[in-house]
C-alpha cells in the first residue's frame, strides 16, 4: 500500500524558510490558543501539548500506527514488502513486537559499547581531514560524511562503496513535493532496487563469514525461534537508514548552529566542563530538534484529548511543540542545558515505537562534540552567513545546506 503523505504545507504555510526552520512563535501560539485543533486543508487533528502528544504516541489502544496516511516521505522498502514482519514501524502491539525485537537484537548496550570506539575513530579521522583550516563547513565537513561513514561502517559495508551508499541514501530522503511526487517515488523505487541488488550478495557472504556489524547481528537474531530472511535483512537495513541517517545529521548541524547563534557562551562552558556534554545533547534534542512530528489514526471514538475524535480520524502529534510546553519545561523557549528535566523531551517519541536508535544518536552527538571541543578552543560565526539562503526542504523539514564557522585551535 502506498501511503498518502500528509503535506506539511497543508497544516501550516510559513513565509520564510528560516521561520519554518525553528517555528517557535507558531508553537507558542498553538500551545496557547489551539492546543488541540482540526485542520481542514490536511484533514488532520493536531496535538501540541506535552501530555496530549505523549498520549497519542503511546496509547495504541486508541491511537494506531496503522493507517493509510503518514508524515514521513522516506521510503523504507518496496510497496509489496509492506506485509512483512519487518514493517513493525506501522504495526501496533502485539503485532509489532516480533519485528521490533529482531531489530533490537542489533541495538543492545553491548553493540553500543562496540560501536563507541569506531565512531570515535571516524569522528577523529574526519576532523583530521579538516586539517588546520580555520573555516569549516559543518554540514559538508562533519554532519553529512560522519553519518554516512558511521552507518556504512556499523552495517559492515565495504568502505570503497561509501559514495555509492551515500547516493542511494540521498535519493531515499528526497523531500515530499506534491507537484512531482510521482517522479520522486520512481527514483526512490529505483534506488531501493539498486540497493537491494547491491546488499543481497553482501548478506549471503556474511552468513558464511559473520563480522562484528549490524547485518551480522541481524543474521544471528532470533525471536520465538524465528530468524530473518535475506530479504528481510535488506528491508531492516532500509528501515535503519530511513529512520537514522538524516535525523542524526540534522541533529549535529543544528547543534553547531545553536552553539553559534543560540548561546555563544556555551562552547567555552562545555570546553571547560566536558561533563556537561550529555546534558547539552539532551537540551539540543529538546530545543533544536524542530519539525519533529508523527501521525496516528484514531482506533475507536474517544474524547481523551477533550475533543470528539472519531474512529479513522488522523491526528498529528507535534513532539517539537510538546518540548516547548511550559507545563512541562519552565521557560521553555530558552536554551538551558542546566534544566533538570531536559531528558523528558519527546524528540525520540514515546511508548511502543520509542526510537530504537536513540542511544546511538545520543552517542554520535556526544562523540562529535567531545572530539571537536578537544581540538578547538573557540568557534565564531561567519558574518556573511545568511540562514535563509542555506536551508532546503528535506524529509525532516528545513535542513541546513551549509553552516560555515571559524574554529581556532
Ligand atoms: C536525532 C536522531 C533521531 C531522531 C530525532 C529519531 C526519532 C524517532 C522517533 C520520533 C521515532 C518514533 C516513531 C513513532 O512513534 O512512530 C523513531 C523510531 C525509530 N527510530 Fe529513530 N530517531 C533518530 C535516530 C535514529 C537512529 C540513529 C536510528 C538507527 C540507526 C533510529 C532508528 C529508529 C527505528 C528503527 C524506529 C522505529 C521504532 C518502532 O517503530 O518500533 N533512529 N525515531
Amino acid at each position: 500500500m502506498n501511503k498518502e503523505v500528509i503535506s506539511y504545507e497543508d497544516i501550516k504555510v510559513f513565509t520564510t524558510r528560516s521561520e519554518q526552520f525553528h517555528p517557535l512563535n507558531w508553537y507558542k501560539q498553538m500551545l496557547l490558543n489551539e492546543p488541540i485543533s482540526y485542520n481542514k486543508s490536511s484533514k488532520t487533528w493536531n496535538a501540541f501539548r506535552y501530555d496530549d502528544v505523549k498520549r497519542v504516541l503511546s496509547d495504541y489502544e486508541h491511537f494506531s500506527s496503522e493507517g493509510d496516511r503518514t508524515t514521513i516521505s522516506v521510503k523504507f522498502s518496496e510497496d509489496n514488502f509492506n506485509d512483512s514482519k519487518v514493517n513493525f514501524v506501522t504495526l501496533d502491539p502485539p503485532k509489532n513486537r516480533r519485528g521490533r525485537a529482531l531489530l533490537a537484537a542489533a541495538f543492545t548496550p553491548r553493540s553500543l559499547a562496540n560501536w563507541e570506539p569506531r565512531i570515535h575513530q571516524v569522528a577523529n579521522n574526519l576532523l583530521d581531514q579538516l586539517g588546520d583550516e580555520e573555516l569549516i563547513d559543518v554540514v559538508d565537513g562533519i554532519s553529512n560524511p560522519l553519518l554516512t561513514i558511521v552507518m556504512s561502517d556499523l552495517l559492515g559495508l565495504p568502505s570503497p562503496d561509501i559514495a555509492l551508499f551515500k547516493s542511494w541514501v540521498d535519493i531515499l530522503f528526497l523531500p515530499y513535493k506534491k507537484e512531482n511526487q510521482e517522479i520522486i517515488n520512481q527514483r526512490k523505487n529505483m534506488a531501493i532496487r539498486e540497493f537491494f541488488t547491491y546488499l543481497l550478495p553482501i548478506i549471503m557472504e556474511k552468513r558464511k563469514n559473520p563480522g562484528v556489524d549490524i547485518i551480522s547481528d541481524l543474521i544471528k537474531a532470533e525471536v520465538d525461534g524465528e530468524k530473518l530472511t535475506d530479504q528481510e535483512i535488506v528491508e531492516m537495513t532500509m528501515a535503519i537508514l530511513g529512520a537514522g541517517v538524516e535525523t542524526t545529521s540534522h541533529m549535529i548541524s543544528t547543534t553547531f548552529y545553536s552553539l553559534l547563534y543560540d548561546d555563544a557562551k556555551l562552547y567555552s562552558e562545555l570546553r571547560s566542563n566536558p561533563d556537561l556534554i550529555p546534558a547539552a545533547v539532551e537540551e539540543m534534542l529538546r530545543y533544536r530538534f524542530h519539525m519533529s512530528r508523527r501521525d496516528r489514526t484514531v482506533k475507536k471514538d474517544n474524547n481523551l484529548l477533550g475533543v470528539d475524535l472519531k474512529k479513522g480520524d488522523v491526528i498529528v502529534a507535534w513532539m517539537s511543540a510538546a518540548n516547548m510546553d511550559q507545563n512541562m519545561f519552565s521557560d521553555p523557549f530558552t536554551l538551558n542545558i542546566h534544566r533538570p528535566n531536559n531528558k523528558k523531551h519527546l524528540t525520540f517519541g514515546n511508548g511502543p515505537h520509542f526510537c530504537l536508535g536513540a542511544p546511538l544518536a545520543r552517542l554520535e552527538l556526544k562523540i562529535i562534540l567531545t572530539n571537536f571541543l578537544q581540538r578547538y578552543s573557540r568557534i565564531e560565526s561567519v558574518e556573511s552567513f545568511e540562514l535563509e539562503k542555506n536551508l532546503t526542504d528535506s524529509a525532516t523539514g528545513q535542513s541546513l545546506t551549509h553552516l560555515p564557522l571559524k574554529a581556532y585551535k
